[in-house]
């Protein structure tokens, strides 16, 4: 048993933190740039709004990005078959497009998109109603996915003092409660109610440059009141050397059909730290991020964003003084993942097992 005491950690466990909300106007999107100082939700009332609000990071993480693209094609059923009710199915084309070119590494919105499509192409009558009960459906999935890899994710890791995650994957980042932070939150609850001994301190990156670590991840651990310390991204390995950590449990924006795994950028240098240090590394992903069309990891899309977010201020305007390469996610191979948490799920990750999820 542990003897320390449980700290007064929330009762509800967060999860009440929502991205999204759809309203009768369109879909309000909780604009993440400008947490932890200000909740503001912002509206958006067409699809190319949404893909602005994608493309711009005001809504983000791998099954956040997919909610939020199946709501968008609900507004642009609404506008299209509104102006030509014969023709909507065509005109809405070039929305989905818009949808589709907004980000490109996280496959959920592709997954959510081919989704929406497939009901599309059932539909005869109005459509919103029926479009609109799809994007409910695949919000509501994501979050009882989310609750259930938290589970399994729990029954796993059974004991540990220290747990440490990368980048932001709670409430913020999904439809809610979270993948990798989902587990973070079961393992807690468990111990409020008295189910589980563990009651591991959480360690969050930085998660540099966008901070989702320091400023989304410690956020919503702050709100839960779940023992938390932030470091910065090159202190995970000496983090580890000391012996403080047992388990790095990561998100995923797109798992390969053989396991390989894209996450954000530094997860493969934790990756590799973990190996070393013998320290387990967890992938918690709901199915809808494994894209079974694409082999293995080295053909995975890796977004690449503007050298301005990572210059400094004192460098702006003097580009041709520094170069910046700013890729935004990184590649773990398989054989670095100790396993992979599906709401179907855990695999080790065997090719066999991997397989079986499919069906
Ligand atoms: O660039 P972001 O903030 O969209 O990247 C998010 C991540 O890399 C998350 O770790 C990933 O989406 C998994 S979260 C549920």
């Amino acid at each position: 048993m542990h003897d320390s005491p449980i700290p007064n950690i929330a009762a509800d466990l967060a999860d009440r933190v929502r991205p999204l909300r759809w309203t009768d106007a369109g879909l309000e999107v909780l604009d993440q740039r400008r947490l932890p100082d200000r909740t503001e939700y912002r509206l958006c009332a067409a699809a190319d709004e949404v893909a602005e609000a994608i493309r711009t990071m005001q809504v983000r993480g791998a099954p956040a990005i997919g909610i939020a693209a199946a709501f968008g094609v609900v507004l642009a059923a609404r506008r299209w078959f509104r102006e030509n009710p014969e023709r909507w199915k065509r005109l809405i084309e070039a929305d989905l497009e818009t949808l589709a070119r907004s980000r490109p590494t996280a496959v959920n919105l592709f997954w959510a998109l081919e989704r929406m499509r497939r009901r599309i192409a059932d539909l005869e009558y109005v459509p919103e109603p029926a479009l609109l009960a799809e994007a409910r459906a695949i919000h509501a999935e994501d979050i009882a996915a989310n609750r259930k890899m938290g589970e399994l994710g729990a029954d796993l890791i059974g004991q540990a003092n220290g747990i440490l995650t990368h980048c932001n994957t709670g409430s913020l980042a999904t439809g809610g409660y979270g993948t990798a932070l989902g587990v973070i939150r079961s393992i807690w609850q468990r111990a409020l109610a008295g189910s589980g001994d563990a009651r591991p301190h959480i360690f969050a990156t930085e998660t540099r440059p966008w901070l989702q670590g320091a400023r989304l991840t410690l956020w919503e651990l702050v709100q839960d009141r779940i023992p938390a310390t932030l470091i910065c991204d090159s202190a995970a390995a000496f983090l580890m050397q000391q012996g403080r950590i047992q388990w790095v449990i990561a998100g995923a924006d797109r798992i390969a059909a053989n396991g390989d795994t894209a996450n954000k950028i530094g997860t493969y240098n934790l990756a590799v730290a973990a190996r070393q240090l013998e320290v387990g590394f967890m992938v918690a992903a709901p199915t809808s991020t494994i894209d079974w069309e694409l082999p293995a990891g080295d053909r995975i899309p890796i977004e690449e964003r503007d050298a301005g977010e990572l210059l400094p201020e004192y460098y702006r305007g003097k580009e041709r003084l520094a170069g910046a390469w700013n890729p935004v996610f990184d590649v773990t191979p398989k054989e670095l993942i100790s396993a992979i948490v599906t709401e179907r799920g855990i695999v080790h990750p065997d090719q066999e097992s991997l397989d079986k999820l499919r069906a």
